[in-house]
This record gives C-alpha cells, structure tokens and sequence, in this order.
C-alpha cells in the first residue's frame, strides 16, 4: 500500500520489557517426550522467559511503555493514544489499552486492542500510522505484548516449548518529510489458515465450561508442520515484495527485523530477500516466540545495543494465526 497521505508517521522512541524467570531447555526434558537438541534444532530456541503467575501481561506492557517514555523525554499527559497488538489481554474486556492508560497515568486519550496473534504489532502499528496521518493524533504508542506461558499446554511437546513472555513498545509521531518513516506496507489476512492454529474455548463459539478446561481448548493448539509451511511461504514473499515494490534490494537493508517463530523461517525468509544474517535481527535463541512482542523487543534490544542507526532501512515482517500476515518498510528516524 504505497503512502498517499501527506503527513508521514515515525518511530521516535522505543522500549521494552522481558521477566527475569528464565525457562531453559532443560526443564521441558523433565516433563515432556523432548530433549534440548531436538528444540535447539528444530526452532532455534535455548531458553525463554515467564513472568510469574499473579502479573499479567499490562505488567510487561506498562515497564516497556515507561522506558519509551523516558527514552522520548516525555510524560504520559502527552499521549494522545494506545494501540495494543494482543492475544493475551489481562482479561477478554475491557481492552489492555484502557488498563494500561490507567496504569501510566495518560489522560483524555483513545485506545483499543488489536487481535492478530504473532502479527499483532505490525497490524497495530499501521493502524498507528493511520491515525497520525490523519493529522489528528500527535503522539501514538504502539505496544506489542504477550504472555503466553498463560495459555500453554504444557502436556503439548509440540507447542509448549516454543513460546515466551515479553512485551515491547514504540511511539509513532507525525514526520513531514515522506521519505522518512513508515514508507510502506503489506498487510493480509486469510481465514482459511484458522484450523491450523487457535485457541477454541472462551470465546462465543465454546464459552469456559468444565468441559472444555477439561478438553484443555483454553490453550494453544497449532499444526506445526503445516504452519511451518505456509509461514516460510508468506513471511518470505511479503518481505520479497515490499522491497520489490520500493525497488530496493536486500543490499539496501540495514535490518530485516522478522517474527520469532522458528530460526528455520526467519532464515529462508532472509534468504529470499538475499540479506545475509548478520543483518538479521535474532533474539529468538533468548525468549521464544513471545508472539507480538517479538518485533518490538527485537527493535529495542538492537537500538539500545546502538545498531539502528538514523537514515537505516528496515523491514519488519510477520506471520501468524488467523492467517494474518503483512510486512512493513521503515527509515529509521533518529
Ligand atoms: N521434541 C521432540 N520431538 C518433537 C517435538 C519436541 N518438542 N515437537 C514435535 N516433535 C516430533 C513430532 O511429534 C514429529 O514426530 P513424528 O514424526 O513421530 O510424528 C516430529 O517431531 C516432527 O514433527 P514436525 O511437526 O514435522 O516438526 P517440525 O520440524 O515442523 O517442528 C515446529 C515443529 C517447531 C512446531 C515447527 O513446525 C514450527 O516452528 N511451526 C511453525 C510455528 C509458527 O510459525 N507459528 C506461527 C506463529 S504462532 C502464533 O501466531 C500464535
């Protein structure tokens, strides 16, 4: 979706927040049919964290918006919106975004929750974008939070050893110049890729009963192969096609800036785009797939680490249950 609009948005400040608890391969060779070389292998993972059962994930969300905050110089009065990417909100309503402005402080703002699982801060982020060039919001935060270690199956071999908690944030504010910013996207959903991966119960269609805690559908289930699949295909065209679009190469790249799901995808997705992995940013070895957390903690880490630098081009790229997948090509502003 080339930018049409006349004011751009930008990235100015960044944060985030993972817990101290760290869970390594080890532990699941204890209580499941797996070993640390099977995981380390097949997804790239050596150790996640979980934060503890009495916080929830505005806990992690509210750390990681304070640090964007004192990074910008800025104050919660001065935020005019919260956007939260999410599929585990501290409760189903009212929305993580209404709670986490009450935690912070901020006043006379708008928010909402978006729900698109591990591309739930892309998708929240260029909803972010909307707004700022609309011209009527100044100052948007853009979270992307989960704690999935409270919807693991722990019996599952197949999924309990793949996700993690974290949280990361960024701020999005107006940016005259349009080619700074945000520059483009590629944003897609598709329904038919839902019975490959989902969490059934609590909702409409099975609401919480004895039966389905006892048919463990408050969890995540995925079929991994197929999954596995159809993420290599997409996560690597999207990303492919943005820079396509843009007539850029993958020598233009600073960073590609992928979805943690498994090293295996990450890597046939910069092989596509012809970037070697030195420019990829990795911390999936680290914290799992924290679903939408993964992009903005990348971020964060690798800003903090100072290696994004002002004037690089990054592209973000995601995919995950709904099917939602999309990518997103940035300048870094600062
Ligand atoms: N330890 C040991 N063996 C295992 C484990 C484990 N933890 N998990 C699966 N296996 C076994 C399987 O049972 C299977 O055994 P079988 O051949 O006897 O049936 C064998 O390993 C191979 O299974 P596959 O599923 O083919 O393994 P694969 O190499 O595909 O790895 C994985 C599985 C890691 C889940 C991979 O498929 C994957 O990463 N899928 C995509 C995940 C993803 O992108 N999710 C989207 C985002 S998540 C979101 O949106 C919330």
């Amino acid at each position: 979706m080339q930018n049409s609009a006349r004011i751009n948005a930008k990235i100015t400040s960044v944060g985030h927040y993972v817990p101290d608890f760290v869970i390594d391969n080890k532990f699941f060779e204890g209580i499941l049919d797996t070993s640390d070389e099977w995981i380390t292998e097949r997804t790239g993972i050596k150790e996640r964290r979980w934060l503890t059962a009495d916080k929830p994930t505005s806990f992690m969300a509210e750390k990681a918006i304070k640090q964007v905050l004192e990074n910008r110089g800025i104050g919660p009065e001065d935020i005019d919106m919260i956007i939260v990417g999410t599929v585990t909100p501290d409760m189903i309503y009212p929305s993580t975004a209404c709670l986490l402005q009450e935690k912070i402080g901020a006043k006379n703002i708008w928010g909402f929750d978006i729900l698109a699982a591990c591309s739930g801060f892309i998708f929240a982020l260029i909803n972010g974008v909307q707004f700022i060039q609309s011209g009527n919001f100044k100052k948007v935060l853009v979270v992307g939070a989960d704690k999935m270690s409270a919807i693991l199956n722990i019996q599952d071999r197949n999924s309990a050893i793949l996700f993690g908690d974290a949280a990361g944030a960024v701020l999005l504010e107006p940016e005259e110049d349009k080619n700074e910013g945000i520059l483009d996207w590629i944003m897609n959903i598709d329904g038919s890729g839902a019975k490959n991966l989902f969490q059934l119960g609590g909702g409409s269609l099975h609401p919480a009963s004895h039966q389905t805690v006892d048919d463990r559908m408050h969890f995540v289930y995925q079929e991994g192969r197929t999954v596995f699949k159809d993420a290599v295909k997409g996560m690597a065209d999207v990303s492919y096609d943005i820079l396509e679009e843009n007539n850029l190469k993958g020598k233009d790249v600073a960073w590609l800036v992928p979805h943690q799901a498994n090293h295996r995808i990450i890597t046939a997705t910069a092989e596509r785009m012809g970037l070697s992995m030195d420019k990829v940013m990795v911390n999936i070895n680290k914290y799992g797939n924290t679903t939408a957390g993964t992009i903005p903690t990348c971020i964060s880490e690798y800003w903090q680490a100072g290696k994004v630098n002002k004037g690089d081009y990054l592209v973000l790229s995601s995919f995950g249950a709904g099917y939602t997948w999309g990518s997103v090509l940035l300048k870094w502003s600062y």
